[in-house]
C-alpha cells in the first residue's frame, strides 16, 4: 500500500490504472484550457497570513451547507462517468462520503443509477440535474430522486451544449469504450480495472438507458448532449423548477454577479460559483477570482459554494476565507476513486481533511466558520480590471 500525502500522489497512481480514454476525459479543460489552468494556478496567487501563540486545542473543521452539519464544508460534486474510473465508482465514493460525513453529488450522467446509490447508502445524497428535451423522461427523474431521498437538487446552467474537449473527440470517449486497436492496447497495460469492470453490469449511463429515447449511441455523452440535453433552458425552465422541487435547491455554474442576482431572487438555496472546471467556456474567468464579487453581491441572500480548482485543504481555507459556505471537490476525489477505489476516495477526503486542519491553526484559527479575509493575503488587483 503506497503511502499517500497529497492528491498528486493519488493523481499518479490515478494515471498508470485507469484507461487513457477517462484519464483524459477527467484531466481535460475546453479548446485551450486556460481556465482549467487559471482555475489551479489561481488559488497559488494568494498567500495566507501566519498567526502565532494562538491555543490550538479544540479545533473543529465542522459546518453546514445548506442546513446539513459536514464534517468540513467540501462535498463531492457531480461527475459524469464517475462509474468509468473504476467499476461502480459512484456507489463507491457515495459510500466515502457517507462515512467521512460530506455530501455526495450524483451526476444526471453516471454510470451507476439514482437507485444504486438509494441502495448502497443511507445518507442522503444530492442529485445534479441537466435538463432534457423529454419533459416527461426529467420529470420522472425527479421523482426517481425524490423516492431515493434526494434532498437537493443541483441545477448544472452552465452545459446546455458542450463545449469541446479535444481528447474526448480524438479517443472516441463512450461508456462503455469500443474495443478499437488503441483502447485494447491500452487496456492491456490497465487489467485490474479491466477485470473490476468485467465484474460489474454497470457500464452505461445508468440514469438514463432504458429511460430516455431517440438517441443515435447511447454509449456517447456526446450523442446524449447534442441530442436531448434543452438548448431552450432559460430563467423561466429554472423558476419552473424552483416551483416543481420541493426540496432545496443548488443551482450550479454562475459566474456572473448578474446571474448570481437573478438566482436568488428565483429562491435558490444555494449557488455554485463554477465554470464547469474549466470544461465549457474557456477563457472565462476561473471561479476563485469571481468568488468575492459573488458573495459581496449577494451572499446575504442565498448561501453561496464555489468549485474549480481545488486540489488541497489549502485551497479549501482560501476558498472560504474569501466568502465561500461551501466547497467541492471534483477531480481531486476522481484521482482517489481510480487511484483505489473507495478507500482512494477517502484518502483523499483525508488529505484535504488534515491539511485544512494544520492550516487553520496555523493560521491561528480553531473554528472554520470564523475564517475571513483577515486569514489572507491577496494581491491587489487579484481579480483583474476589465473592461
Ligand atoms: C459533463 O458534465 C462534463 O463536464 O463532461
Amino acid at each position: 500500500m503506497p503511502v499517500i500525502t497529497e492528491i498528486a500522489d493519488l493523481k499518479r497512481i490515478y494515471k498508470r490504472r485507469v484507461p487513457k480514454m477517462f484519464y483524459d476525459y477527467c484531466e481535460s479543460g475546453s479548446w485551450t484550457e486556460q481556465t482549467f489552468r487559471e482555475n489551479v494556478s489561481d488559488f497559488d496567487q494568494i498567500r495566507l497570513r501566519q498567526r502565532v501563540a494562538v491555543d490550538m486545542t479544540n479545533r473543529t473543521t465542522k459546518g453546514e451547507m445548506i442546513g446539513r452539519e459536514v464534517a468540513m464544508p467540501v462535498a463531492l460534486a457531480p461527475v459524469g462517468m464517475t462509474g468509468m474510473q473504476h467499476a461502480d465508482g459512484e456507489i463507491l465514493a457515495a459510500k466515502a462520503a457517507e462515512k467521512f460525513g460530506v455530501p455526495f453529488t450524483l451526476s444526471t450522467m453516471s454510470i451507476c443509477s439514482i437507485e444504486d446509490i438509494a441502495e448502497h447508502t443511507s445518507a442522503p445524497f444530492w442529485f445534479q440535474l441537466y435538463v432534457m428535451r423529454d419533459a416527461e423522461f426529467i420529470d420522472n427523474l425527479l421523482g426517481r430522486a425524490k423516492d431515493a431521498g434526494c434532498d437537493a437538487m443541483v441545477l448544472t446552467l452552465d452545459l446546455q451544449l458542450l463545449g469541446q474537449r479535444h481528447m474526448d473527440i480524438k479517443n472516441g470517449l463512450s461508456a462503455p469504450p469500443k474495443l478499437t486497436p488503441p483502447v485494447i492496447a491500452d487496456l492491456m497495460t490497465k487489467w485490474g480495472w479491466g477485470l473490476k469492470m468485467l465484474q460489474t453490469k454497470r457500464r452505461t449511463f445508468g440514469n438514463i438507458v432504458g429511460h430516455a429515447k431517440d438517441v443515435d449511441d447511447i454509449s456517447s455523452l456526446h450523442s446524449w448532449t447534442a441530442q436531448q440535453f434543452d438548448p431552450r433552458l432559460n430563467w423561466d425552465t429554472v423558476k419552473e423548477y424552483r416551483k416543481k422541487w420541493d426540496g432545496k435547491m443548488i443551482l450550479k455554474g454562475i459566474l456572473d454577479v448578474d446571474d448570481a442576482k437573478m438566482a436568488a431572487k428565483i429562491g435558490a438555496d444555494a449557488i455554485i460559483v463554477s465554470n464547469h472546471g474549466g470544461r465549457q467556456l474557456d477563457g472565462a474567468l476561473s471561479s476563485i477570482k469571481m468568488l468575492r464579487q459573488i458573495v459581496d453581491a449577494v451572499g446575504d441572500k442565498v448561501e453561496v459554494h464555489m468549485d474549480g480548482g481545488i486540489r488541497s485543504g489549502q485551497d479549501v481555507l482560501k476558498a472560504l476565507a474569501m466568502g465561500a459556505k461551501g466547497t467541492y471537490i471534483g477531480r481531486a476525489f476522481i484521482y482517489g476513486l481510480g487511484a483505489m477505489g473507495e478507500q482512494g476516495v477517502t484518502e483523499a477526503l483525508n488529505v484535504i481533511h488534515k491539511e485544512l486542519d494544520t492550516t487553520m491553526a496555523l493560521c491561528g484559527e480553531r473554528d472554520i466558520n470564523n475564517l475571513g479575509a483577515h486569514n489572507l493575503l491577496i494581491p491587489k488587483g487579484f481579480e483583474g480590471e476589465w473592461v
